[in-house]
């Protein structure tokens, strides 16, 4: 069996911070100690760098099919950018299509990634077409599959949205079998009203995109699927959570006892409505949904971070080159919706954040790693650095500067919403499951090298 040591470096998990060395078994960690005088077939001087969990980001689209094309990053390319930042197990979306199952779904998504991804994955079950069969799949998706979540849309009229009739059900049953329920959050009806109301009046700049889309709409929204959670005790997630509106809908949901596991993403922490207003179509390159709010609303969703109202930063990663985004020069509904991040996510959260004192270290990693690792059946093998954890390491050199550029950017789009941004800190060395993944920016793993990830139904003290 291979063993890798690490010595010297700062272990940081979503509790503790202390100095140790690591010592790597095979694919696991087997030791941990102030100083391990243990001979291993490679060492690592860690001195001065911060020991942090392999990140995990809970929220991505790899070759998501979208308004006739699809995002421009394969499971090879995307998961590879990740493990370069510090990402090192992704977990992306099964989405099932109009008359469609849910197993031609999941089966769909792997093909895609199985002997193709480059770091660990897993996948949520979006339903799209919610009906008697899909219904009865719900089981064999949980305890098959090892899909412990599912994912409803809210938006997107015509072709993801389901409505409240069938979320109360689906919750019903995922409820039922110890899963979770994860939604994008925005009423489908108010904004597909917006939308062909600017058309109507001939406005097609990419500014109605966000005018279609306000605040409200996604708090409402989440309100209304909070309570249907309330109702049938599912547990329940919010993804890609932009506004004050909507924390505050979680807020009130404490109030009477009921967890809701709130997501945001980095976009929504760092870029704001401003995009919108650029020249000409530059604001294309941003037109996601929901869209990028005020700052007030950045305020608040860091301090709800530290409120412990938030408990997982992802990316919604879902890019598309500029050509792809030109569909919508004339008319914004033609803009494919989604932005690149997999690959910035780790170090700008730690630049952004712990860098500039918005959060400590435990909240870095919390938000990064273990928060989603424990919402979704991933925790203690993957989300923290313990004995007996997946070596999902990455070994991060606090002062070290870089700067963000498409130009030097490992994910397979044409420009990057951070460019010319400079981070403070860098990922030197990422291990996936005891192997040295990416050293100083040379990528030492490819195709294939990524793992399927089965994750159980929740139940016991720690479930919700
Ligand atoms: O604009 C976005 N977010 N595209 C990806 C699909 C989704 O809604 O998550
Ligand atoms: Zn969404
Ligand atoms: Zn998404």
């Amino acid at each position: 069996m291979s063993s890798l040591l690490i010595k010297n470096g700062t272990v940081v998990t979503a509790t503790d911070h202390y100095q140790a060395d690591v010592y790597i078994e095979g694919e696991t960690v087997s030791m941990i100690g102030a100083t391990l005088d243990i001979v291993a077939e490679r060492e690592i001087d860690a001195t001065g760098c911060y020991l942090f969990p392999g990140g995990i980001d809970a929220h991505t689209h790899m070759e998501l099919p979208v308004m006739g094309t699809q995002s421009s990053d394969t499971f090879e390319t995307g998961t590879l950018a990740g493990l370069h930042g510090g990402t090192t197990t992704i977990i992306d979306f099964a989405n099932q299509s109009r008359g469609g199952t849910l197993e031609a779904a999941i089966q769909e998504w792997h093909r895609k990634a199985d002997g193709h991804a480059v770091a660990d994955y897993a996948f949520h079950c979006a339903v799209t077409d919610f009906n008697d069969d899909s219904r009865k799949e719900i089981p064999r998706v949980v305890h098959d599959h090892g899909i412990n979540s599912f994912k409803i849309f809210m938006a997107y009229k015509d072709t993801l949205m389901i409505d409240d009739a069938q979320i109360y059900q689906l919750m019903e049953e995922v409820a039922r079998h110890g899963g979770i329920v994860t939604a994008h959050t925005e009423n489908g009806d108010m904004i597909e009203r917006n939308i062909r109301g600017h058309l109507e009046a001939g406005n097609t700049a990419v500014k109605y995109h966000a005018l279609s889309r306000p605040a409200y709409c996604e708090a409402e929204a989440a309100g209304r699927a909070i309570d249907i959670a309330h109702a049938t005790g599912c547990p329940f997630y919010i993804v890609h959570t932009t506004c004050e509106e909507t924390l505050e809908m979680v807020k009130v949901a404490t109030l009477r006892n009921q967890k809701v596991h709130v997501e945001t993403c980095i976009q929504y922490l760092l870029l704001d409505e401003s995009w919108y207003a650029r020249e000409g179509f530059e604001g294309a390159r941003m037109v996601i949904s929901p869209p990028l709010r005020k700052k007030k609303d950045q305020q608040a969703l860091w301090a709800s971070m530290n409120q412990n109202l938030v408990h997982h930063v992802a990316t919604d990663h879902c890019p598309f080159c500029l050509a792809q985004k030109e569909a919508g020069r004339d008319d914004f509904t033609r803009i494919p919706n989604g932005a690149p991040g997999v690959e910035n996510r780790f170090e700008l959260l730690y630049s952004e954040g712990v860098a500039k004192g918005r959060i400590d270290l435990n909240k870095f990693v919390e938000m990064s790693s273990t928060g989603a690792a424990k919402i979704f059946g991933l925790f203690p093998r993957k989300g923290t650095i313990a004995v007996g954890s997946d070596a999902d390491i990455v070994i991060f050199d606090p002062d070290v500067q870089h700067k963000i550029s498409a130009a030097s950017h490992h994910m397979n789009v044409d420009y990057n919403p951070y460019e010319g941004w400079q981070v403070q800190g860098k990922t030197r060395t990422t291990i996936l499951r005891g192997t040295v993944a990416i050293d100083d920016g040379k990528a030492l793993v490819g195709r294939g090298f990524g793992r399927y990830l089965k994750r159980p139904p929740k139940k016991g003290p720690l479930a919700n």
